[in-house]
Formats: C-alpha cells, sequence, structure tokens
C-alpha cells in the first residue's frame, strides 16, 4: 500500500519523506488555507519534497467550466500534480473532459460504492473515499470500502483506491489488508503507526541491562571510533 500525507504542511511532508515512506499527499482547500501561504507555492514546495511522489491538489469552483479551468492550470504548474475534483455531476463532466485530456484526476468526498462505480467508469485516476468521516454518522466506512474494492476487482478497473479521512491505525491496518492501492492519513496518523508499548518497554529493558553489566560488556566502537551503544 502506498502511503500518502493527507496535509499541506510543508514541515510534516518533510519529516515523513526523510523516512523514504512517503509516496504523495493530499491536500483539500482546508488544509492549504491553514498554512497562511499562497497555493501555487505551497504546492510546488511540497512537489520538490515529495519528488517522485504526486501531490494532490483541489479545484475550488462548483461549476464544471470553473472546474475544467482550475483543473487545466493545477495540472499545468507540475507534473507531480493530481488534480481533485469533488463527487457532484458538476465534478464528474469536468472528470470526463480533463480524463480526455489526460490530467489525473482524484474524485474526492465519495462516501458509498455506488459514487466510486461512476467515477471509475468515468476514468478517475484516483477515487477518494472518506473512511472516519463515514464513521461519524454511524455508517461504517471499512464496510463501504469493501464494498468499492470488490466492485473495482470484478471489473478490473484501473482507477486507484485512495482510502482516506483514516482516522487511526486500525484503518490504515484494514485497509492494508483489503489492498486498497493508497491510505492517506495526518502526520499524527503516521506517528502512531510506529509505535508499539511493549517496542518501548522492551528497548528501556534492554539498555538498562546494557548498563548493569557494561563493565564487563565495554564498549560497542566502530572502526571510525563512533560509539554506537553503552554511552
Ligand atoms: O483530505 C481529505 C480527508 O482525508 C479528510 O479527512 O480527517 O478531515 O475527515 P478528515
Amino acid at each position: 500500500m502506498k502511503i500518502f500525507l493527507d496535509t499541506a504542511n510543508l514541515d510534516e511532508i518533510q519529516q515523513a519523506s526523510d523516512f523514504g515512506l512517503l509516496d504523495g499527499i493530499t491536500t483539500n482547500p482546508t488544509l492549504a488555507a491553514r498554512e497562511g501561504r499562497p497555493f501555487r507555492e505551497l504546492i510546488l514546495k511540497a512537489c520538490e519534497i515529495v519528488k517522485d511522489g504526486v501531490v494532490n491538489a483541489e479545484v475550488v469552483s462548483t461549476d464544471t467550466d470553473g472546474m475544467l479551468r482550475e483543473g487545466r492550470e493545477l495540472a499545468s504548474w507540475h507534473p507531480n500534480i493530481v488534480v481533485k475534483v469533488p463527487m457532484t455531476p458538476a465534478g464528474v463532466r469536468a472528470l470526463h473532459v480533463l480524463h480526455g485530456e489526460g490530467i489525473r484526476i482524484n474524485v474526492t468526498l465519495v462516501f458509498s460504492a455506488a459514487q466510486a462505480l461512476l467515477v471509475a467508469k468515468a476514468g478517475a485516476y484516483f477515487v477518494s473515499p472518506f473512511l472516519g468521516r463515514l464513521d461519524d454518522t454511524a455508517q461504517e466506512g471499512l464496510h463501504v470500502l469493501s464494498e468499492i474494492m470488490d466492485i473495482y476487482r470484478a471489473y478490473q478497473f484501473p482507477t486507484q483506491v485512495l482510502a482516506a479521512s483514516l482516522r487511526g491505525p486500525l484503518h490504515v491496518v484494514e485497509a492494508a489488508r483489503m489492498g486498497v492501492h493508497i491510505g492517506t492519513m495526518p502526520f499524527k496518523v503516521f506517528e502512531q503507526l510506529f509505535r508499539h508499548p511493549l517496542t518501548d518497554v522492551g528497548l528501556a529493558s534492554f539498555l538498562k541491562d546494557w548498563q548493569k553489566a557494561r563493565k564487563v560488556l565495554g564498549e560497542i566502537i566502530t572502526t571510525t571510533g563512533v560509539r554506537t551503544a553503552g554511552r
């Protein structure tokens, strides 16, 4: 599963990229507005950090003509940009035209398998079902995701499923078990994936035992003389 960060914060993008784990980012108008800087500059800086990965940038028009204008403009900024359009009739019309022009489209705000079926047929590059927001309305986001995966597999649609609005590690793991192509998550969830209390307890106990026997064990020193443990 590819890992995308759901953020427009350049510091978070850089941190995730430093692990070599970042395949792309998703932004939306809310996330971009939070950063308080020109959108084009923000998106281009993100492209520089993410390098070979994709950067998703969303239109804010609600009519097809406006989406077409914005979509073409966004796509012209950098080859790694994928244009996000909302799951509305106007958005699907824009998807159809922009897809025909070779522009990659991510259809966002998808909340049902029926919507996902339509956008795959219309040529979406990514479909973004929002799991957490479905859970917030007492519907099971993971269930909708599995319906989408079943349909896409049955017809071998090339549209990649981008599980969005992931609220915790369980969402990420369950999405990965279903074989979704991409999971996009806030930086907080990305950090949570690293952690397990037994890792911390185990490491503390290893180091404590090492310290107790340090006199006998000596120190680990590399050939370059850098001490790597037993400090
Ligand atoms: O980028 C859109 C999506 O992932 C939203 O997540 O947490 O605001 O529901 P959230």
